[in-house]
């Protein structure tokens, strides 16, 4: 489950040199213009170095000026360097340039396609829970959850949105509520109407009469067996394990985000539709807005 990450490297050998030839091919052209230039301002101080400030006036070779013969020099050693490269290097003149691109585009293709049949290979399948649930049973998580998940803060709720505990109500009675020992410690009494089953690790744990004690997920839903629709109201670390085996989201959507302590997890569209959806408006009983979302696994 955490075998070690493969590396893929992001360039490879063959790339690497493509790319350093690519930039050889730029540097050599931008040194011929710069000696192109160099020649023109040269071959016009030479000529004004001899006519107007007279240097090797009577300095003669055939009847010709000696400039004349430093100029066609320089042009003779300029052709050279063009020679060199456009026609010594012509196996990186244009067409060498296009076909090295070709093999680089083909090899990009080639990766990107590897890549796309190793990934879902490697995606790791989401890890399942062995249950006693009823196959009639609709295992459902309720929650209220902000736009970064937030859903408590020292072991509180951080809004009041009237709505929502109607909603929870109306839902919630007459059913198993599951729930964590923090969350079942943020109530001050039990809720009316409903059976809660608290998830603790404390075999002492005390509570009022008709509340239900156990050591885990598993023996909280073998609780509800009787239950066609336990609902699991939290906290954060009951919703992550929870969410691995619940039939059934009931999430309202805060749209505002908190700091907060305690989070949900990140609902996985992969694995879960929306399958009904209610916005609502902020107003005097509902401090923000807010929508009613019901998951259903795909
Ligand atoms: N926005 C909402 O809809 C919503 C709903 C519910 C709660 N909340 C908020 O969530 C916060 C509380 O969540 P929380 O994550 O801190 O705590 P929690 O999930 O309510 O309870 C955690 C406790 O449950 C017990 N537990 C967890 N996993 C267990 C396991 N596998 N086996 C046995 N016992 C297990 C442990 O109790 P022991 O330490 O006793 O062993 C653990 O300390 C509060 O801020 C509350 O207001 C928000």
């Amino acid at each position: 489950m955490f075998g070690k990450k493969k590396d893929i490297p992001q360039i490879d050998k063959d790339q690497l040199e493509l790319i350093q030839n690519a930039q050889n091919r730029i540097k050599q052209k931008k040194r011929l213009y710069i000696h192109f230039v160099v020649f023109l301002i040269g071959a016009v101080f030479l000529i004004m170095a001899n006519t107007v400030l007279g240097i090797g006036e009577n300095f003669k070779i055939f009847e010709l000026n000696w400039f004349v013969y430093a100029i066609f020099i320089w042009l003779f050693l300029f052709i050279y360097h063009l020679f060199n490269v456009f026609i010594t290097h012509k196996f990186m003149g244009k067409a060498w340039e296009q076909e090295q691109l070709n093999k680089l585009v083909a090899k990009q293709k080639d990766g990107i396609e590897k890549l796309k049949q190793t990934l879902p290979k490697e995606a790791v399948p989401a890890p399942k829970i062995e249950t006693t649930k009823t196959s009639n049973q609709a295992l459902t998580i309720i929650v209220a959850a902000a736009e970064n998940d937030a859903i408590g803060k020292h072991n509180k709720l951080i809004w009041h949105i009237s709505d929502d505990l109607k909603r929870f109500k109306s839902l919630t009675s007459g059913h198993h509520i599951i729930m964590g020992r923090k969350t079942f410690e943020s109530f001050p009494k039990p809720l009316p109407n409903r059976r809660h089953v608290v998830i603790t690790r404390n075999s002492n744990y005390q509570v009022p009469e008709g509340v239900v004690v156990v050591s885990s997920l598993e023996a909280a839903i073998k609780a509800c067996a009787s239950d066609p629709q336990p609902y699991i109201i939290g906290g954060g670390e009951i919703y992550k394990q929870a969410i691995l085996v619940a039939d059934k989201l009931e999430l309202t959507r805060v749209h505002e985000s908190f700091p907060a302590d305690t989070f949900f997890p990140k609902v996985d569209t992969t694995v879960w539709k929306v399958t009904n959806s209610v916005i609502h408006k902020k107003d005097d009983k509902n401090e923000f807005d807010f929508t009613f979302l019901t998951y259903e696994r795909k």
